[in-house]
């Protein structure tokens, strides 16, 4: 070897070194991480301007439907991806309509310019960062901007990325190169980065971990916008009057366009303006994404062509940018209405529906929809769709949770008190919208529990058991209805003239709007009923279906179907009618803007929070107690086990309106509510569910590869049993994933998933005494949790107090006092189980051979509180002078504690000739509060009324003749008084 003198070699070292010494190499570019939030209004600074247009999104896909995902800002700096290693990243070109980007106004009054948008995805659960895509600004004059990572997977099933960062000229993705984002949870990160140059390359990297392997974990980059003062100066019509709106732009005050004018008269002087294309526009409802961007949609608002729009993105700026195309650039100047699922909560997140319902309570469920309306509203969406009225009797079916129970007397109640929490007394004002009561009818009848099959249903179960809350919620007032996915009877209900329009129009005289569920006016193909989308939009509109979600079968086909006959002119001016009569009611057209400042102060108040967290005492059914509850001061040592324990998301439920992370968990309340010398050790103990490994097949699909065991990394049951060993007493919170819940999410097996099951017997042997809270979205047949557990409560998906409900709970500073609305079955092979059946020809016979039991574990009704109750037997009061026969008990408190009875009135008709009825039917419930050993008379009036059916032909009717009459704590408790109404008592 040559060894090189050693001056040389310095010298060499000098030289190389004056060779490639860049004289003014500017700094990289600082880059700080601003803030994090659930949601981008929340933490917009006041100087900001941004709007998002979508979408990344392709048909088909599931991310595609989270509107969220598709949320982009716009920038006036070009923006150029240098790699995305991990592919799927694509920087989208310039709106082709629109000329040199869209223009559009901010609210603010700064004009702003549109030119691409980036959306990437990434999949995978190896715990690393890994590049998403990486990019320069190349317009020179852009040092400094700010960058909003969008963590769309935080709404998706378990899927978390715990962090996120900026890297600047290729850090590593720590401090001081990049910031890196650690906590998880939150939707939107805010980076801003100064003295950036061209030379600089920033890369946007995500630390991975979904939690169950799926393919699923996404994040779109967005930029926020920088003013183009080319904007600055361009005129849109001004439309704002003294008091009115000139929304067709001609100079004077048309009779729609006065606010003093009737209704009617407002929808007829607008309906004789409109061409038929127009018309068709306002039966069209869109979704972000339905576009390759949202500014393909931007000329068919202009044309009057996008009616409502499902809004997903929970800024108020961007919403009324969209509104402003459709009021300012279109030439009637309808206003879009917003639509959006807020069905249990929006930034207060309540208990789910059958949760809230087994507070037996109709009034909560007001109050906490006037919450949910209130921040719904002031986020500029004027449409929920919401109550979910279908009945629930088969937990296997996945959207039981969004119900109210199974009971059609209950279930009125709760739905039409959620109307009356929507929309108040008046849904034009500001703090409320308008309700959709959904799905219409017979969904939740579904065959085997399957979601999106048929439905045999009788004309006998439709009247009596699936019609009564909707119509409820008719008669409460709800604007409008969705036609469910079902078929009954082999016509899918988008489809149904019998449902959508005798019964509904004629019968009900119903006069809101129909809106189809999300493309089932087209999948009318797919069923077989239609030929082809031109057909399914004739059907659809024919059987009484006014507004088409997301097919876009109505705009581009009816004006053809009106030319040649087959739907009517009349009919589709009907359809019209009803839209613009809701658009009108909720006030659109004096305020199509919201007021963008109001936003953050409608939200999550502590006055919310607070309800929010008396739901949760209110909706968790106590369903076994052998004296350990509430929890007393004297035990010292507590082990929290369970995957639910320290759960941010789980508890949320399977709508989680503006909220995805829960704090606080059932740990930190727990921790809070405990006594001070108690110590709370918390152990997962495993998974919430287990990870499937994937394989991929030959047309790219990634399903599970059932040859290879699920995997659980967290699955650590020793650590839970030693944590159990050590404590007085162990809280096991435990359930199936919400991910198991809500739509297309049935299940075969009522079980808790993943080990869980594995990890309560490992606990439960430990001898120690276990409390069980159960979380899940369906009654779930748990025989060993029953048996073995010294207390358990079932608390449902209780949403964003879950944690502060549930300590208040077990410590006793509240006593339970909610009832099941939906039956626990022994097991899964008795569902679809429900109390109201009938009494047979041959009763108590047609038992299951290898199954003792008929019965329900838990029957509709039943819940314990922490004292006990003692009922005299049921006393009929005759009618006299007038006043109805009532049937009547005395209540005696007979434990050491104040409490909450509900006492509950059920009824049977012996005989019936127009068809037999069900052996119980709930028809009254009452409350009452008792201190130790006080008593309480509770009565119920009997009139026509509360004893009687709906007959074949849909007229309420009672019979003379004989009932029986139980006043008890739930159903199939207590003993009948014998009642005969008298002929004379028919009212
Ligand atoms: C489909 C669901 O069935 C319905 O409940 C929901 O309101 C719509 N999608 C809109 O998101």
């Amino acid at each position: 070897m040559k060894l090189i003198p050693f001056l040389t070699f310095l010298s060499l070292v000098t030289l190389a070194q004056a060779q490639t010494k860049p004289v003014a190499v500017p700094p990289p570019a600082a880059v700080v991480f601003e803030s994090q939030v659930t949601s981008p209004s929340g933490s917009q600074a006041p100087g900001d301007q941004y709007i998002f247009f979508g979408a990344n999104a392709k048909p088909g896909d599931k991310w595609g439907e989270d509107p969220a995902m598709n949320l982009v800002k716009l920038t006036d700096f070009n923006v150029s991806i240098v790699s995305a290693p991990l592919g799927n990243c694509q920087l989208m070109p310039p709106e082709a309509n629109s000329p040199a980007g869209v223009k559009v106004i901010a609210p603010g009054g700064a004009p702003v310019v549109a030119t691409g948008i980036l959306g990437c995805n990434r999949s995978g659960d190896d715990k690393k960062y890994a590049d998403l895509a990486t990019f320069r600004i190349t317009n020179p004059a852009v040092t400094s901007f700010s960058i909003w990572v969008l963590d769309s997977t935080v709404k998706l099933r378990a899927n978390v990325n715990e962090g996120l960062a900026i890297r600047v000229n290729n850090c590593a993705p720590v401090a001081p190169c990049a910031t890196v984002r650690t906590d998880f949870g939150c939707e939107f990160s805010k980076f801003t980065i100064t003295g950036a140059s061209v030379s600089d390359v920033f890369t946007v990297a995500v630390l991975s971990s979904d939690g169950n392997g799926n393919n699923r974990t996404i994040a779109g980059l967005t930029f926020s916008v920088i003013p183009d003062p080319t904007m600055v100066g361009k005129k849109f019509p001004i439309i704002e009057q003294q008091g009115w709106n000139d929304l067709n732009k001609n100079g004077k005050k048309d009779v729609y366009e006065d606010p003093s004018q009737p209704v009617e008269k407002r929808v007829e002087d607008l309906l004789k303006q409109m061409t038929l294309e127009e018309k068709l526009g306002q039966l069209n409802q869109l979704v972000s994404g339905d576009r390759k961007n949202d500014m393909a949609l931007f000329p068919l608002m202009r044309r009057g062509e996008v009616s409502s729009y499902i809004w997903g993105r929970g800024v108020p700026a961007d919403r009324n940018q969209f509104q402003r195309i459709a009021v300012q650039e279109s030439r009637l100047g309808i206003p879009i209405l917003f639509g959006m699922d807020i069905i249990h909560g929006a930034s207060t997140l309540f208990p789910i529906s059958l949760g809230l319902s087994c507070s037996f309570n109709p009034e909560l469920f007001e109050r906490a929809q006037t919450v949910a309306a209130r921040e719904t509203r002031a986020e500029g969406v004027e449409w929920v769709f919401a109550p979910m009225c279908d009945l629930a009797r088969d937990p296997r079916w996945g959207r039981v949770a969004e119900t109210c129970g199974e009971d059609p007397y209950l279930s009125s109640l709760c739905n039409a008190a959620q109307v009356r929490g929507f929309q108040g007394t008046n849904p034009a004002a500001s703090d409320r919208v308008a309700a959709c009561l959904k799905h219409y009818v017979g969904y939740s009848a579904v065959t085997g529990g399957r979601d999106y099959n048929d439905s045999e249903i009788t004309q006998w179960t439709l009247r009596n058991v699936h019609l009564p809350s909707f119509y409820a919620g008719v008669k409460a007032g709800a604007l409008t209805i969705m036609s469910s996915f079902n078929a009954i009877g082999g016509i899918p209900a988008v489809a149904n003239h019998q449902t959508l329009t005798e019964i509904l129009r004629d019968e009900w005289k119903f006069q809101g709007f129909v809106v189809s569920d999300w493309l089932a006016v087209e999948q009318l193909v797919n069923w077989g009923y239609a030929k082809n989308k031109a057909d399914a939009a004739a059907l659809a509109i024919n059987a009484g279906n006014d507004m088409d979600m997301k097919s876009e079968a109505y705009v581009p086909n009816l004006a053809k179907e009106v030319k040649e006959g087959r739907v009517s002119q009349a009919t589709v001016d009907e359809a019209v009618r009803r839209v613009l009569r809701v658009k009108f009611q909720v006030g659109l057209f004096e305020r199509p803007y919201v007021d963008e400042s109001a936003y953050k102060g409608a939200q999550k108040k502590p006055e919310d929070i607070a309800l929010a967290r008396e739901c949760v005492t209110k909706s968790t059914v106590l369903l076994k107690n052998a004296g350990i509850l509430p929890l007393s001061k004297e035990l010292k040592k507590i082990a929290l086990i369970g995957p639910v324990g320290d759960d941010h998301r789980e508890i949320l439920g399977c709508w989680t309106g503006r909220t995805s992370w829960s704090k606080p968990t059932l740990a930190s309340a727990l921790k809070e509510a405990l006594p001070t010398d108690a110590t709370l050790t918390v152990v997962k103990g495993c998974a919430i569910n287990t990870v499937p490994t994937t394989k991929t097949l030959q047309d790219g699909r990634i399903v599970p590869d059932e040859s290879v065991p699920p995997t659980d990394a967290d699955c650590k049951i020793d650590d839970a049993v030693a944590a159990a060993k050590d404590a007085d007493v162990v809280i096991m919170a435990v359930g199936e994933t919400k991910g198991f819940t809500g739509e297309n999410a049935s299940r075969a097996f009522l079980t808790l998933t993943g080990n869980q099951q594995a990890l309560f017997d490992a606990v439960a042997a430990t001898g120690k005494p276990v409390v069980t809270i159960v979380f899940s979205g369906r009654p779930l047949a748990l025989p060993e949790v029953w048996e073995k557990s010294a207390a358990v409560f079932y608390a449902w998906q209780p949403g964003g107090e879950a944690g502060s409900g549930l300590a208040d709970l077990l410590v006793g500073n509240v006593a339970p006092s909610a009832r099941l609305s939906m039956s626990v079955p022994r097991h899964v092979g008795q569902v679809p189980i429900y109390y109201n059946y009938y009494n047979t020809g041959r009763p108590g016979s047609g038992q299951y051979q290898d199954m003792k039991d008929m019965d329900a574990k838990f029957w509709f009704g039943y819940g314990l509180t922490y004292t006990t109750f003692a009922y005299s037997p049921v006393k009929i009061i005759p009618s006299a002078n007038g006043k109805p026969a009532e049937a009547a008990v005395t209540i005696t408190n007979t434990g050491k504690r104040e409490g909450d009875e509900v006492p509950q009135l059920y009824i049977r008709q012996l005989v019936c000739h127009e068809g037999a009825r069900p052996k119980q039917e709930l028809r009254g419930f009452k409350r009452v509060k008792l201190q130790p050993g006080e008593k309480a008379d509770v009565s119920f009036p009997l009139t026509g009324d509360v004893l009687g059916y709906i007959d074949r032909k849909g007229n309420p009717r009672a019979d003379a003749g004989d009932y029986e009459i139980w006043i008890a704590p739930s159903a199939h408790a207590g003993t009948p008084a014998a009642f005969n109404f008298a002929p004379g008592d028919l009212k």
